[in-house]
């Protein structure tokens, strides 16, 4: 059983499909502790009603950046975290938390990387007239939305959207994708090779499993 530490900053929709899809027995691992810079983020609630330990850790108090990163690396030692889950979590991280959890610190992009980086993924995309956008599940590095990519899922945009349907759109396909690719992390199936992650088992997993291709809009 993998331990895993997820950092939030918000509603945890993506923190919650994970406890669902733990709760459903599919992912080889346990939420241990779930870590918030935001005091009265919704995530914090989803954890406690899951009986799982949550920490606030708020970024104002700390002047460095290596400071904040420093108390989140304490707390995730402290409950002997395995891997790192940033699961909307609106800080970037660097190298005392990276160095502390090397290729063990996963993130979800609402956009297709390496397109649309930083924040607001799905309005860029919106603003710039694509007619796919999506979603990235990557390893971290000290770059911003940069790390190697486990999973992508696309979606249609459709004429009709307005900013806020992609936006639920491209999360119903997080919801999916990342609890997928966490599953497939704990089960050791994965590798880095350079830039490119090597799943075991191939990518015929990921084409046989229908909800990573079924999205709302599709039909
Ligand atoms: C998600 O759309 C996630 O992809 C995004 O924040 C949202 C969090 O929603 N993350 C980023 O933009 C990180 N760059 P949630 O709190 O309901 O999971």
């Amino acid at each position: 059983m993998t331990r895993i530490g997820v950092l939030i900053s918000g509603s945890g929709s993506n923190l919650q499909s994970i406890i669902d899809t733990i709760k459903a027995g599919k992912i080889n691992g346990e939420v241990v502790v779930v870590i918030s810079n935001d005091a009265v983020a919704y995530g914090l609630t989803r954890a406690e009603n899951s009986g799982i330990r949550t920490a606030v850790v708020k970024h104002g108090d700390y002047n460095k950046r290596r400071d904040f990163d420093a108390e989140l690396v304490r707390i995730l030692r402290e409950n002997r975290v395995e891997l790192v889950v940033l699961a909307g979590f609106m800080r970037i991280i660097g190298a005392t938390l990276l160095n502390a959890f090397p290729d063990r610190v996963i993130n979800i992009h609402p956009a297709l990387l390496p397109s649309f980086p930083g924040t607001d993924g799905q309005a860029q995309a919106f603003a710039y007239g694509v007619k796919l956008a999506g979603c990235t599940v990557h390893f971290v590095d000290e770059e911003v939305d940069h790390g190697p990519i486990i999973i992508q899922a696309a979606v249609p945009v459709l004429s009709s959207d307005s900013k806020d349907d992609l936006k639920s759109r491209i999360l119903s396909c997080e919801h999916k994708i990342f609890p997928h690719a966490i599953a497939l992390y704990c089960d050791g199936k994965l590798r880095i090779e350079d830039r490119r992650v090597i799943i075991a088992g191939s990518d015929e997993l990921l084409l046989a499993e229908e909800s990573l291709i079924s999205c709302p809009g599709l039909g």
